[in-house]
């Protein structure tokens, strides 16, 4: 343990905080604001930030990526039925018509209406372009089951297209094409004006890239959705997108705990096992996933972990209500090593070097 941990351990009080899967979640159907509630619901979870085009968004929502179809629409009926009111999904994910159904039967039930729910898609790197926009969006509202976003996004700002067959290409192979990031955005303002969504945004957007589309947007991106987590805080592009009005949602918050990039050389401990964490946990009578996510909710970020799992749906959610004392927050800050899992490298472009 690190001087600055035992310091901090034995400076918190056992308990500084509520408990928070005790006193944040109810243990029982009851009611909260003339509402029946099912076990388990988180009330914390209707915290919304507001976008910059007045948009509400609930700060936490779940993810879906490798949320396997035969899983994923199962999550999507526990987070729901949790509190969870956001749900960030993409048309590479592969699994948007299960989310769609899940998220049917839970209005049918009378659960939610769809008013209730911040559902997020995204544009993949083969759709862009000015014209391609409108049509992969609607795919995404086809699968879904919905006639609109709440919000969309440039999913990762390359254009690739699909390598055909006579070139050498099979189902995977892509090559990098020549599309202006700025005509793309042109077809998602095009989408905004025509109603198919509430807000657009990027993600996985550097600050020297986001700053030059600026230059030519006539609508300032709402979001960028980016990794971020105690090991890659990415402090600056925050403080600079905060101050273009421009909201982070943190994508891998808990680091991810399938990835292979864990097991590389030198790679530190996945995040959930890194001592310090562990350690803050035990100090404030909470999770480790919900150190994290509370660490990620007091950098000002909304968050979307992914899990499969009804009981790490709601420990998770709890998290909303965890307020982490300032030296539980500056011992998770001094883990910052610059360990990024997602480098899409794999596009052709080395993005954020
Ligand atoms: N824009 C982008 O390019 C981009 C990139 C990556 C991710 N995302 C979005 O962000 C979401 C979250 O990121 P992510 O999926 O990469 O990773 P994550 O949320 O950091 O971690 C998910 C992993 O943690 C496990 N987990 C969840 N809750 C846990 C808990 N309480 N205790 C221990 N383990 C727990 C999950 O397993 P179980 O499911 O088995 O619980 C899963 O293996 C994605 O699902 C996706 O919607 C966006």
């Amino acid at each position: 343990m690190s001087a600055l941990l035992r310091a901090l351990t034995r400076a918190l009080p056992r308990h500084p905080l509520r408990p928070v899967s005790a006193a944040t979640t109810t243990s029982a159907a009851r009611t909260i604001s003339g509402t029946s509630r099912a076990e388990g619901h988180v009330a914390g979870l209707g915290t919304t930030v507001e976008l910059n085009n007045g948009v509400a968004m609930p700060r936490m929502g779940l993810g879906t990526w490798q949320a396997e179809p035969g899983a994923v629409g199962a999550a999507v009926t526990a987070a729901l039925a949790a509190g969870y009111r956001h749900i960030d999904c993409a048309s590479v994910y592969g699994n948007e018509g299960e989310v769609g159904l899940a998220l049917a039967a839970a209005i049918a039930d009378g659960v939610v209406t769809r008013d209730d729910v911040f559902v997020t898609s995204k544009l993949w790197c083969t759709s862009h372009g000015t014209d391609n926009v409108a049509p992969a969006l609607e795919r995404s509202l086809e699968r879904l089951g919905l006639d609109h976003l709440d919000l969309y996004l440039i999913h990762v700002p390359v254009a690739l297209r699909k390598r055909a067959p006579e070139d050498g290409g099979n189902e995977a192979s892509v090559e990098i094409v020549h599309i202006p990031l700025a005509e793309t955005w042109a077809g998602m303002e095009s989408v905004l004006a025509a109603g198919l969504t509430r807000a657009i945004g990027v993600s996985n957007m550097p600050t020297l890239t986001l700053n030059d589309l600026l230059g030519s947007a006539s609508v300032i991106p709402a979001v960028n959705q980016i990794e971020r987590h105690p090991y890659l805080p990415q402090t600056e592009h925050a403080s600079w997108a905060a101050e273009h009005g421009i909201q982070i949602i943190a994508y891998s918050p808990l680091g991810n705990a399938s990835l292979d990039a864990h097991a590389a050389p030198g790679a530190p401990p996945p995040l959930l096992e890194h001592p310090v964490v562990a350690d803050v946990a035990a100090a404030v009578g909470a999770t480790r996933a919900q150190v994290l996510l509370a660490w990620n909710l007091a950098q000002g970020s909304s968050v979307i972990p992914k899990s499969v799992s009804p009981a790490r749906i709601v420990e998770n959610a709890a998290s909303i209500d965890l307020q982490l004392p300032a030296d539980a927050l500056e011992a998770l800050n001094a883990l910052d090593c610059g360990r990024r899992y997602l480098d899409f490298a794999w596009t052709g472009f080395s993005l954020f070097k």
